[in-house]
Formats: C-alpha cells, structure tokens, sequence
C-alpha cells in the first residue's frame, strides 16, 4: 500500500497525460503500450526498492521506455533497434527527462542486441553493437530486465491464450471440411 502511494505519487504526471494516454491505442504483446508500459515501470520500482537504486529514474524511464506512436512495422524510427531512441527524443521533448534516463530507454533493448549476436538470423535487417546498447548504470539494468520480464509474462498471457483460442478454431475449421 505505502509503494503503491509512493508509485503513483512518482508516476501520476506521465500516467495521466494526453500524449502518454495515446498509447493506449497502441497494441503491444497481445495487450496496449500502455498498460505495458505501466507493467515495466511498476516492476522496475519494486526492483529499485530491493537493489537501492533510485526509484523516480526507473518509474519515469520505465514509463518511457516505449513512449512512440503506432506499431513497430508502422515506421522505420519504430523498429525494434530504432524505437529506443524515437522514445528517448519523445520522452525528451514532452516530458524533459533527465540524460541518465534518456540513457535508460536507449539501452533498454539490450537482450534483443544479444540475442541477435546469438542468433545472427534474428531481425537480420537491423545492426547493432554491443558496446552501443549496453545498460550503463544499475537503473538501465533494472529497466532492461523488467522489461524482458513483463514481455515474457505477457506473451504467456495474452498471445498464448490468442494463440490456443486460434488453434482451436482452426481444428473446429479442419473437422467441419467434408
Ligand atoms: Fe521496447
Ligand atoms: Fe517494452
């Protein structure tokens, strides 16, 4: 309850603004930027509260970190590797965030970096170094992996159960072909 207070109390302006409210209309795993937005920036504040990092950087660049407008596919500036930075020039421009939470939405697509030196098949299009999208303080961690975390979680609940319902459809469809 007393974080919830504390949360809300760090969040209510980006939360209740028009612009951010835009992104309500934006679909995101299966859910709204939005609401995973909220998801990222409530997670990396309860993680803030556990490793000692500062809590009004992680809500703020947790909120932030997805702040663009429309789908992925919609735009090159959107991208997967791009919209860090479109959401860090948003952030900037209507929010005037501070450099080290600039810093925070730029890195926060890290694990997509290393997956794709893994997989080199991955997002292929798209390059990117190590160096260049590596988190660089404890709060850039934080937002990075509560991000993976709720995207994980997300996938799980929304696409997977779109996913079974789909599949069952299809397999209703395939049983009713004579
Ligand atoms: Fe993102
Ligand atoms: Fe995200």
């Amino acid at each position: 309850m007393k974080n919830n207070y504390e949360y809300y109390r760090l969040a209510g302006n980006i939360l209740s603004n028009n612009y951010f409210l835009e992104l309500k209309k934006d679909n995101h795993h299966g859910t709204n930027k939005y609401d995973h937005c909220k998801r990222v920036s409530y997670v990396s504040f309860l993680f803030a509260k556990i490793f000692k990092a500062d809590c009004k950087e992680v809500v703020r660049a947790g909120l932030l970190h997805d702040f663009f407008f429309g789908e992925r596919t919609e735009k090159e500036e959107n991208s997967y590797l791009n919209h860090p930075h479109t959401s860090a020039i948003n952030a900037k421009k209507y929010f005037n965030i501070t450099d080290k939470e600039a810093s925070d939405i730029r890195t926060h697509m890290f694990h997509h970096v290393l997956v794709k030196k893994i997989f080199p098949f991955v997002n292929y299009k798209e390059k990117a170094k190590i160096k260049d999208n590596r988190p660089r303080s404890k709060e850039a961690t934080i937002i990075c992996l509560s991000d993976l975390l709720v995207s994980v979680y997300e996938f799980e609940k929304y696409r997977l159960r779109y996913g079974i319902s789909l599949t069952f459809l299809f397999l209703i469809n395939l049983l009713t072909i004579q």
